[in-house]
């Protein structure tokens, strides 16, 4: 039954589009050719702006799959790799596509000597996610092949395994040149955590342990549906920009404090309570104000309105990682007494803010070694294989059109321009 929708003296049917888990959608491709009139849904609410077999979210369940799959499952018994794999390709791997896609990765364990030498000319202090961006971009200059306006498949492989080799190396030399240290080359040997762990810290015997939880956090990053960074890499690759730029574009978008640069954001909250000596609800009741405009971080979520699943896995790694590693971090009792006040708070409960990915992931990254302004960088490495995915099906699909929004303009409509010493 399509949908029927009353316009002035007219009425008009919609058909109505129907997903595989049975979300509904009124679609509008032919509003404005049929009426004149467009949609207006700011911050896209409501907007279903793309369809997409790749991440299924359901906000009020706290469902989350990747290819059907849940997160719950795949933390458990996959890794990032073959996650990666799965959102990419749309099936698991079998034992020997699995090699052969690792072992591409791993053969991009470098990148180019002007890479390294322009993330050396960033200040120490730089943020390592501006320095990611610029390199990302920058690594353009040195692959023209790779620059052509479509690529064939074998060069979609290529790219993408070689992005997220480079990746790796550039966000571990980033944080090698925060430090003031020599940059460390990476070892084919190991995988692709231990690797990164290694090439940051010069140890090559990570603690399986170690190497195990970022993982699991990784996986818990790979795919997000249409969140803000990934709408980003869909609207840049949809002008067919290289996927070079392309995933630059990504990374800035996630470095925002209300998306991914949310992780960092908590752990300084949490220092803050804890220099400042504020009790939860002293803290809680500034965060209730709207005036005092900061937001307790790591809490709410566009699409969850019960629980975020990931926050659910972390919270319980967090606390096994923290005893595995004989851990005991203030940061973490501070983030459950606050966790407990604020969800027995009217304010809280009567928004459905629940914690989300970013409350509990920063004190595990915190137990593992990892500075805290590298946080981001690494929901950047983690949900680059989502971003890659996305934009490989958006480019695949039939019907690809370069995305392009509408507004309703308000501004003034008849100015006479006036000469400036009449202004
Ligand atoms: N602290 C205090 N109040 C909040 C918070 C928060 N963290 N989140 C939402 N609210 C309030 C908000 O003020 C508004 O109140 P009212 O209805 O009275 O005006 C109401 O809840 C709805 O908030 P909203 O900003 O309209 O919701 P949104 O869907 O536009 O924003 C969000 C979602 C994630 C940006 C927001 O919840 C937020 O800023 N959270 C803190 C930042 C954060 O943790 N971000 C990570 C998101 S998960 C990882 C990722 O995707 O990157």
């Amino acid at each position: 039954m399509p949908a029927k929708l009353i316009l002035e003296d007219k009425t008009i049917e919609l058909p109505i589009f129907v997903g595989t888990e049975g979300e509904k959608a009124v679609d509008v491709t032919k509003l404005r050719a049929e009426t004149g009139y467009v949609t207006l849904d700011s911050g896209y609410m409501d907007t279903g702006a793309c369809t997409s077999a790749i991440t299924f979210l359901d906000g009020e369940q706290g469902i989350l799959k990747y290819r059907g799959y849940s997160i719950e499952e795949i933390a458990e018994k996959s890794n990032f790799i073959e996650a990666s794999y799965l959102v990419i390709h749309g099936r698991l791997p079998k034992e020997d596509e699995l090699k052969k896609f690792q072992a591409k990765i791993a053969s991009y364990d470098d990148v180019p000597q002007g890479i390294k030498e322009m993330i050396k000319i960033f200040p120490k202090d730089a943020h390592p996610m501006g320095i990611l961006s610029s390199n990302m971009s920058a690594l353009s200059a040195y692959y023209p092949d790779l620059l052509v306006q479509d690529l064939s498949p074998e060069q979609k492989e290529t790219v993408m395994a070689q992005l997220m080799g480079q990746l790796k190396v550039m966000a571990a030399y980033a944080y090698r040149h925060q430090q003031g240290k020599e940059y460390i080359k990476s070892d084919k040997n190991l995988d692709y955590c231990s690797d990164f762990i290694y090439m940051m810290t010069g140890n090559k015997n990570v603690d399986k342990e170690v190497a195990k939880a970022l993982d699991i956090l990784l996986v818990l990053h790979v795919d997000h549906e249409q969140n803000c960074s990934t709408s980003t890499v869909r609207m840049v690759g949809s002008s067919k920009a290289n996927m070079f730029a392309t995933i630059s574009a990504g990374i800035d978008a996630l470095w925002g404090p209300l998306h991914g640069g949310a992780n960092q954001a908590v752990l300084e909250m949490l220092e803050e309570i804890k220099d400042s000596g504020k009790g939860y609800k002293d803290f809680l009741a500034e965060v209730k104000d709207k005036n005092s405009g900061s937001r307790l971080m790591g809490f709410g979520h566009r699409v969850y309105k019960n629980f975020d699943p990931r926050a659910k896995i972390i919270k319980v790694a967090c606390d096994s990682v923290l005893a595995k590693l004989g851990v005991q971090d203030p940061l973490l009792d501070i983030a459950k007494g606050l966790e407990e006040v604020a969800l027995k708070d009217e304010y809280f409960v009567s928004r459905k803010l629940y914690p989300n990915v970013d409350f509990y992931s920063g004190i595990i990254y915190r137990a593992l070694g990892i500075p805290t302004n590298m946080f981001t960088v690494m929901f950047a490495m983690g949900r680059l294989p989502g971003w890659m995915a996305q934009w490989k099906e958006m480019v695949e699909q039939p019907g690809f059109k370069i995305c392009r929004p509408r507004q309703i303009y308000v501004g003034e409509t008849t100015n006479k321009y006036k000469d400036i010493k009449s202004r």
